[in-house]
């Protein structure tokens, strides 16, 4: 017989604080406005094409601080959770991770990522994402997680390559991307009982 279904149910207190060897990922905070207007508009090109939002926000840091009252706002309705990414010893806003796209009935949600353009290549994204699915399956209680990203998007697809995120499929040409054109639209998925926690790492599978 099924066993009953029980639809996921967001964790209290809200596990909203992950450490990692060079990074604090946690809540942006009102008084990181500034910060994250930085990280943003300082380099705008090395987040297009890939995140369109890069092109138009954060204009200036009032825009930055609302973009922020935003992030808060969702969290605390439920249905989005947007986290920053902080340099540990520095405190330099790096980027960005979180939750979103909540599915509470199959236990999912998705993860997205960016990293200012000053801080790429260093490795970042890679340790930040082993990170927060280990918290997503660990603490969030997450079944399954997905990501997603362009089929050009070589950085992206680097990271999930790296990690060894199995894509699940690709939607051909579905996405139009300003400066591209029409592209694939990628989609990637880990399953709780894939992640190993302690290794922060797909499970190598055994026979
Ligand atoms: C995609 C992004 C998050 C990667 O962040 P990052 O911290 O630079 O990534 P990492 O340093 O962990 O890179 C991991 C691997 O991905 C690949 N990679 C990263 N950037 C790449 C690039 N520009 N071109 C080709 N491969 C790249 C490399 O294989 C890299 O490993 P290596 O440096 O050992 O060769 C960052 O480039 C970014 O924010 N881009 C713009 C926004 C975006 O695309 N967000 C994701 C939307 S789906």
């Amino acid at each position: 017989m099924q066993t009953p279904h029980t639809p996921w149910i967001r964790p209290e207190p809200l596990p909203g604080f992950v450490e990692t060897e060079h990074l604090v990922l946690r809540w942006w905070q009102p008084e990181d406005a500034a910060a994250l207007h930085a990280a943003v508009a300082s380099d705008r090109a090395a987040l297009l094409p890939w995140l369109p939002w890069a092109a138009t926000t954060h204009a200036t840091i009032e825009d930055s601080a609302a973009t922020i009252a935003f992030f808060t706002e969702k969290r605390d309705l439920g249905e989005d959770y947007t986290m920053g990414a902080f340099d540990r010893t520095t405190g330099e806003a790096v980027g960005g991770t979180g939750f979103h796209r909540l599915v509470p009935e199959a236990e999912e949600a998705e993860c997205g990522y960016w990293i200012r353009g000053s801080r790429q290549r260093e490795g970042l994204c890679t340790e930040m994402t082993r990170a927060i699915l280990t918290a997503g399956f660990r603490d969030w209680g997450f079944r399954r997680i997905h990501l997603t990203c362009a089929g050009g998007n070589m950085g992206s697809r680097g990271v999930l390559a790296k990690i060894g995120i199995p894509q699940e499929g690709c939607d051909r040409q579905a996405r139009w991307i300003e400066g591209v054109g029409y592209d694939d639209h990628l989609h990637y998925g880990v399953l709780a009982h894939e992640w190993d926690l302690d290794a922060q790492a797909m499970r190598v599978p055994t026979e």
